[in-house]
């Protein structure tokens, strides 16, 4: 058996997609393209992105008792995912997203998130030792804060790296900040949490210098199709994306996560590491769906 050294903490969901040649405005119906359902949920494709391209992982989560959970459970069994802390919840239904994806690849998501939001700091307690082995922890923002701030304490009191992935965007306590060894947000989520209007490296810079100085230790703002901003060690640098026919940007940022974790597992050094993420998640916006369209490491 493996030795799950990356735990990811957070939501699994099934993603309902159609594509449409726009996205619609409000009160309009259009007709839209072929319709398709594959597994997703911010934390369930991290953990398989990172598991794909060869990360060791353990997830823990709470899908409802239904055929959705069942679906999920069946994935991460095949994707080698640790889930002994799969946690089925008898009342509430699995996490769903409506999506839709226009021509140029951008997309319109909402989440019913069932189950995810019931992932208590009871679940956490019962996963301590799981938590205090890895040498990871990597979070997102669809389940409920305290239990990210519960997980955050206990894995940093311990000793690990903690990863947030900032998403959705949500203010952010400092006393969370202090927590983290990396903060992963995108644009607008960064431009959320530091108050600065994120459009470009230079606006990048100056919140990912903030969030340094409110206790982040590495802070990496993700920039679409323009790449990320790596903000280390009082110096920022501009990884660019590799220039790809995007398709569907879904899930790019959690491929980008998961694949940073597992870089990170590796020693890979960060810049090395930014590099590794931005080369995974450009594959990933040429397929269409979330963990459909994660990479495997051949691939890279
Ligand atoms: P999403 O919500 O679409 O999953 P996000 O908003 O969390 O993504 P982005 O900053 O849009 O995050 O994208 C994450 C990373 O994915 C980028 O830093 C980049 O490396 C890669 N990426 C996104 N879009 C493109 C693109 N069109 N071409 C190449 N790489 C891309
Ligand atoms: O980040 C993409 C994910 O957000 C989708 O898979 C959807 O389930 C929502 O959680």
């Amino acid at each position: 058996m493996k030795f799950n050294n990356i735990s990811v903490i957070g939501s699994s969901n099934t993603d309902m997609v159609i594509k449409t040649s726009k996205l619609p405005a409000p009160g309009e119906t259009i007709l839209g393209g072929d319709f398709f359902m594959n597994q997703g949920g911010k934390g369930a494709n991290q953990a398989v992105a990172a598991a794909r391209l060869g990360g060791h992982v353990s997830f823990i989560t709470k899908t409802g008792d239904d055929v959705f959970g069942q679906k999920a459970r069946k994935i991460f069994e095949d994707e080698q995912i640790n889930f002994d802390h799969l946690i089925v919840d008898p009342v509430h239904p699995s996490g769903v997203a409506l999506i839709t994806v226009d021509a140029k690849g951008e997309n319109c998501i909402v989440v019913a998130p069932g189950s995810n939001s019931h992932l208590n700091t009871e679940d956490i307690e019962i996963a301590r030792d799981q938590v205090q082995r890895s040498e990871i922890v990597l979070m997102q923002l669809e389940i409920p804060i305290e239990t990210v701030v519960y997980a955050a304490k206990m894995a940093s009191d311990a000793g690990k790296k903690v990863i947030l992935n900032p998403a959705p965007a949500t203010k952010i306590t400092d006393e969370l900040l202090f927590m983290l060894y990396m903060i992963t947000p995108n644009e607008s989520e960064a431009g959320m949490i530091t108050g600065i209007p994120v459009t470009d490296v230079s606006s990048a810079t100056e919140a990912a210098r903030m969030l340094h100085e409110r206790g982040v230790k590495v802070v990496i703002v993700t920039l679409g199709s323009k790449g990320a901003l790596l903000y280390a060690d009082g110096e920022a640098t501009m990884v660019p994306a590799p220039k790809v026919e995007a398709i569907d940007t879904t899930a790019a940022g959690d491929v980008f996560n998961g694949a940073i974790a597992v870089a990170i597992s590796e020693r890979m050094g960060l810049k090395k590491g930014v590099e590794f993420a931005c080369k995974a998640a450009a594959i990933s916006v040429t397929r269409m769906g979330a963990q459909s369209s994660a990479p495997y490491r051949h691939e890279l």
